[in-house]
């Protein structure tokens, strides 16, 4: 069954609903959960259908992995990887989050299905939960696997990195726990639509129907939803399945996602942020402050100040504008640096 409404608290999930669809008033793109198994939903695909394969398989598979042979998880990675290769456009994308644990196993998965190259990226959290003993958890993994002639979004150089502050304040679903009597997390691994949003914009072509396997909250969905990408996402979990619809319904929501989606649409952003923190390695100051999201903010201030450049990154200019702007900007730090250098 497939509904087309605007949900609410007052007006919940229908108890037999399987699947949702939204549509985006503005950017026309359309936005579908389905309640279900991926492996099922991929036996029944047609081939060819989708542009990318955007998910975040669970963090509990392939760990048993011992050198030859797979464990005994229900959750089959490699299969799910040869059928989404057949789900998957001749020239798809696959891309998961994964754990470290992980990573070489599904490289290696992945490298049979995708010719054109498999690369991983990490995610770098800027407040990642505090450990009262022991190492914080202050990166997460991504693996890009990509077909010749795919549409891989990316520009030469395009950093294979995220520096962006983990799911925090309202943005992370939560409900009551009547044995914690206090309200607690939905989900254990929810990812925050700014990071997605920024992996979005490098990897995904703006025509492209996202295809997600592991849904979990949605998250991946309300990122695909503001930033203009067709998506369709499969979860299991029916209780996750009706947060991740009813968040659609929650405008207050939805306007809090659109807000940190818009956070992180900067064109050139992330190329500019590791120029510019090459070039500031001597003056300790300000680097401290630019190697944080908002220290970004107070750095670019402190550009115009300098230099009276106007910034054009959020401008929509040229390349061209934005190469000069990363040439002065580079002239006054780096005299800035000399400068401090010299005894
Ligand atoms: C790492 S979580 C995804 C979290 C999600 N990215 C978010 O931000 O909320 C993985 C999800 O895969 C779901 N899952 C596990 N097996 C599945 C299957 N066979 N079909 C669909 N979903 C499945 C789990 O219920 C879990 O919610």
């Amino acid at each position: 069954m497939s509904t087309n409404v605007s949900l609410t608290k007052e007006h919940p999930i229908e108890k037999s609903a399987k699947e949702f669809t939204y549509t985006h008033p503005k950017l026309g793109v359309t936005c579908r959960f389905i309640n279900g198994d991926s492996f099922e939903f991929l036996r029944n695909c047609p081939p060819g259908s989708y542009d990318v394969v955007f998910t975040d398989i669970p963090y509990n598979v392939l760990i048993g992995y011992k050198g030859a042979e797979f464990d005994e998880d229900p959750f089959d990675v490699e299969e799910l990887v040869k059928l989404a290769a057949k789900a998957l456009k001749h020239n798809g994308i696959f891309i998961t989050f994964c754990a470290s644990t992980q990573l070489e196993r599904l490289e290696t998965i992945l490298a049979q299905y995708f010719d054109g190259g498999v690369r991983d990226g990490v995610w770098i959290k800027t407040n990642p939960d505090p450990k009262r003993i022991g190492l914080t958890n202050a990166k997460e993994n991504i693996v890009i696997a990509w077909r010749k002639g795919s549409t891989l979004h990316v520009r030469a150089n395009h950093w294979n990195a995220v520096i962006s502050p983990i799911c925090s304040g309202n943005e992370p679903l939560k409900e009551f726990d009547p044995v914690e009597g206090k309200m607690v997390k939905v989900h254990g691994t929810q990812k925050p639509i700014e990071m997605l949003v920024r992996w979005i914009n490098r990897l995904v072509s703006e025509e492209a129907h996202v295809l997600d396997l592991c849904a979990g909250t949605g998250a991946i969905g309300r990122a695909c939803y503001h930033s203009g990408r067709h998506y369709t996402g499969i979860e299991l979990n029916r209780h996750f399945f009706e947060q991740s619809v009813e968040a659609f319904g929650d405008k207050k929501y939805m306007e809090l996602c659109r807000k940190r989606a818009k956070k992180a649409e900067m064109k050139h952003g992330d190329i500019m942020l590791k120029a510019i923190r090459r070039i500031l390695i001597n003056n300790k100051d300000i680097s401290e402050k630019a190697a944080t999201d908002e220290g970004w903010e107070e750095a670019q201030g402190l550009f115009k100040k300098l230099s009276g450049y106007k910034f054009l990154m959020h401008s929509g200019k040229t390349d061209i504008a934005n190469l000069w702007a990363l040439i002065a900007m580079a002239l006054v730090f780096g005299i800035i640096a000399i400068l401090m250098l010299k005894p």
